[in-house]
């Protein structure tokens, strides 16, 4: 474990897999994030948590996108958050995002994504999940990773089950979704089980594949 890093700058954080490309999102890309996210609000809303009425919709509003923009990048430099744009042929397809860092004894992160419906289904965010594990345990130095899951969601489900992350039980009530405090299964992996599987994640998420095998934009 290193305890000292240096701090991060967000210009530096472009990360890549097979077909991905993942940076944080900054103001230029707001007519893609706010079309991508309005064309998908129905696909989306019975999985985040409830907006509540007085916050703007940085969708729909400019300024409320750029102070989202500003406010990711606070939570980067200050080394709590570190959001990603998924990127696919330059494209905006979706969002992962390694939340809740907290250091100390812990050295732990809670990793959210979403992605277009039109591209759902290319394993996109599988891919992702494993290049953002990949950044937490090598260049972050966390510790363990977590992401937590309704256990209706099988969609999310399948993204885990694929990446092969350990479940660790149910979290009675633990976000609140959509308006609900919704019981959550917690799947995790630690930098250990990271160091044994890293050769496996890698020829399966990161590294190039044959040329006729690679799934493009639909
Ligand atoms: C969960 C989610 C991120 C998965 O992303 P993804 O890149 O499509 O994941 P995968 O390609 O691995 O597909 C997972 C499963 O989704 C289902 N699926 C695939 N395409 C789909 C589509 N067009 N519509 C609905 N479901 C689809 C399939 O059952 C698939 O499993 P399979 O590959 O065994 O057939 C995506 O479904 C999503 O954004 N959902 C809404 C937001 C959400 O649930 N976020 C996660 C909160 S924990």
């Amino acid at each position: 474990m290193s305890l000292r890093r240096t701090p991060p700058r967000t210009s530096s954080l472009h990360l890549s897999g097979r077909r991905v490309m993942l940076r944080p999102i900054g103001d230029n890309d707001f007519s893609a994030w706010s079309e991508v996210r309005r064309r998908n609000a129905d696909w989306l809303e019975p999985w985040e948590p409830l907006r509540p009425p007085y916050v703007t919709d940085p969708a729909v509003d400019r300024s409320a996108f750029v102070a989202r923009c500003r406010a990711r990048e606070r939570e980067i430099l200050s080394d709590s958050a570190y959001p990603f744009g998924i990127f696919v042929e330059h494209r905006l397809v979706g969002e992962v995002n390694l939340n809740n860092v907290v250091r100390g004894a812990l050295q732990t992160g809670t990793i959210g994504y979403w992605i277009d419906r039109r591209q759902a289904g290319n394993g996109f965010i599988a891919e992702s999940v494993a290049v953002v594990l990949r950044h937490a345990f090598e260049r972050l130095d966390l510790h363990r990773v977590e992401i937590c899951i309704v256990p209706r969601n099988a969609n999310s489900r399948r993204v885990v089950e694929k990446l092969g992350l350990r479940c660790e039980g149910t979290a009675e009530r633990y976000l609140q979704i959509n308006g609900v405090w919704e019981d959550h299964l917690r799947f995790a992996m630690t930098a250990e089980e990271w160091r044994e599987r890293r050769a496996e994640m890698a020829s399966r998420w990161l590294e190039a594949e044959p040329p006729d095998a690679s799934a493009s934009l639909k």
